[in-house]
């Protein structure tokens, strides 16, 4: 029988609600590239690296061959220099309900705790919220040649908690997110809507709902 040994976190949109900001962020850009964006089409987005969200807007705009790759390397640079001032005003505030509950009894427990997230702006994110010092080990973004659904970012995470991916409960809002989990081997807990994350093996439509004692009943 499998035993739980550690959690493994998104962090946009699980911890904290930057995927609205990132959402902002690209809003602008799409709209001084002229290219609609809404909030359906921002759904493809979570969970995807700043390139690869990019070539999903310019698909939209149909405007995939307008740049080289130089001057996409520049329009991800400014959306996220746009993003980063967006992040300045992140603070402890800024936690979702139910996470601060759920680490206290994950760390009660003795079970290790892990950040999977494919931002580069993680440390900087977790710094504001002042939640730094809960992770055993956060996963550098810079360092995942694959981006979810590839299983990489969780693999790499168990293994530098020194645990069994079987042993692992990932936390994700994405559908990319929720794939990469269960492709790792891992139990996955989706935050959102089933018509989205149907593969998860619980699924909460908001982080207020996330409870250890059923998340552990569900895995045993
Ligand atoms: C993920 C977000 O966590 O990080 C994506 O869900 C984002 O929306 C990706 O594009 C990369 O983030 P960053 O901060 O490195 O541009
Ligand atoms: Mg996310």
């Amino acid at each position: 029988m499998s035993k739980p040994e550690a959690f493994i976190f998104d962090l946009d949109g699980v911890i904290t609600d930057t995927a609205e900001y990132h959402y902002l962020a690209w809003k602008e850009l799409a709209r001084e590239l002229g290219i609609p964006f809404s909030r359906e089409d921002n759904e493809r987005l979570k969970g995807v690296s700043r390139l690869a969200s990019l070539e999903i807007i310019l698909e939209i705009g149909n405007r995939q061959e307008s740049f080289t790759q130089e001057e996409k390397e520049t329009l991800a640079q400014k959306k996220n220099t746009h993003y980063v001032e967006l992040i300045k005003q992140i603070t402890s505030a800024d936690i979702l309900p139910g996470i601060k509950p759920l680490l206290a009894d994950i760390k009660k427990a003795g079970l290790k705790i892990g950040l999977a997230s494919a931002s580069k702006n993680a440390p900087a994110v977790l710094t504001g919220l002042n939640l730094l010092e809960e992770f055993d080990y956060m996963a550098d973004a810079n360092l995942i040649a694959n981006g979810k659904p590839d299983p990489e970012i969780f693999l790499n995470v168990a293994e530098n908690l020194k645990v069994r991916p079987e042993n692992c409960i990932g936390i994700e809002d994405a559908k990319a997110g929720v794939q990469a989990i269960k492709r790792a081997g891992m139990f996955a807990v989706g935050i959102g809507s089933i018509d989205q994350l149907g593969e998860a093996d619980i699924i909460y439509a908001s982080t207020s709902e996330l409870s250890f004692k059923k998340i552990i009943n569900e895995f045993c």
